[in-house]
């Protein structure tokens, strides 16, 4: 469902710095892949490209059969849009919004009605384990609390691909288990129909993953069993 064929990424103009070079990478449907790597790698250069939200200087991004790399910026929106879901480790949860209407915000810029939005995100988030606390503000909420929300709101609309990065950075050890087992649950449980991307730099968080790849200098490589999951 996700194929990146030889990616080449590079930043600065005069003096270009290579990111990533010849990164390719399969994603089945259903299928949850860890990708950890050093800080700078490029890790999180790679989700904005499979994104759309940047392009690559080489290689192609195949989503679902669409070229990526092709799509104009609205097309491109359109397809995170109804397609993806994003976890970022700094939440990107709306302050002003209560958690229920953000939740509800992917439906309702895909044009599910107002009503049946709320109802949606109601139920979803009692499935993060958020029942009754629509009507709260996320300040009023723990870390793990709104780290959850930042899931619910990546998973309402159903999306064919879930890009996490670092979602659990900034979690205590429960907490950060807690996050982790309910997105491989919600990916599992998708029976085939959401695939995951998870970055993260713990070995313990890549180890709930179906596998483990690793982004070095030399592309996505099978990690050493003995260095990165020691
Ligand atoms: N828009 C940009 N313009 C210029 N350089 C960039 C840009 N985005 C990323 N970079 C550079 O590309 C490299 C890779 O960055 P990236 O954020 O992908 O790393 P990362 O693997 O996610 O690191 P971390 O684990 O610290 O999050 C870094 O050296 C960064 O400075
Ligand atoms: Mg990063």
């Amino acid at each position: 469902m996700l194929t990146l064929d030889s990616i080449t990424k590079s930043f600065g103009g005069a003096h270009p710095r290579g990111v990533l070079d010849k990164v390719s990478l399969a994603l089945q449907p259903g299928e949850y892949v860890a990708v950890m790597g050093e800080s700078g790698v490029g890790k999180s250069t790679l989700l904005n490209l499979i994104a759309g939200l940047d392009s690559p200087d080489s290689g192609r991004i195949v989503f679902d059969g669409q070229d990526v790399g092709g799509l104009t910026d609205e097309e491109a929106t359109l397809l995170r849009r109804r397609a993806m879901g994003f976890v970022f480790q700094a939440f990107h949860v709306l302050p002003y919004l209560t958690v229920a209407q953000n939740v509800a915000l992917p439906l309702l810029l895909n044009g599910v009605a107002r009503r049946d939005a709320m109802v949606r995100a109601s139920a979803m988030l009692a499935e993060v384990g958020l029942a009754g606390r629509d009507d709260s503000l996320p300040r009023e909420l723990s870390g793990g609390e709104t780290q959850r929300v930042a899931i619910a709101r990546a998973l309402v609309h159903n999306p064919r691909l879930l890009l996490a990065d670092e979602p659990t950075g900034n979690l205590d050890a429960d907490t950060a288990s807690q996050i982790l087992t309910l997105l491989r649950e919600r990916i599992k449980h998708s029976a085939g129909s959401t695939a995951g991307l998870l970055v993260t730099h713990s070995a313990h968080a890549a180890a709930t993953a179906d596998r483990v790849l690793v982004l070095t200098a030399h592309g996505l490589t099978v990690p050493h069993p003995a260095s990165q999951l020691a």
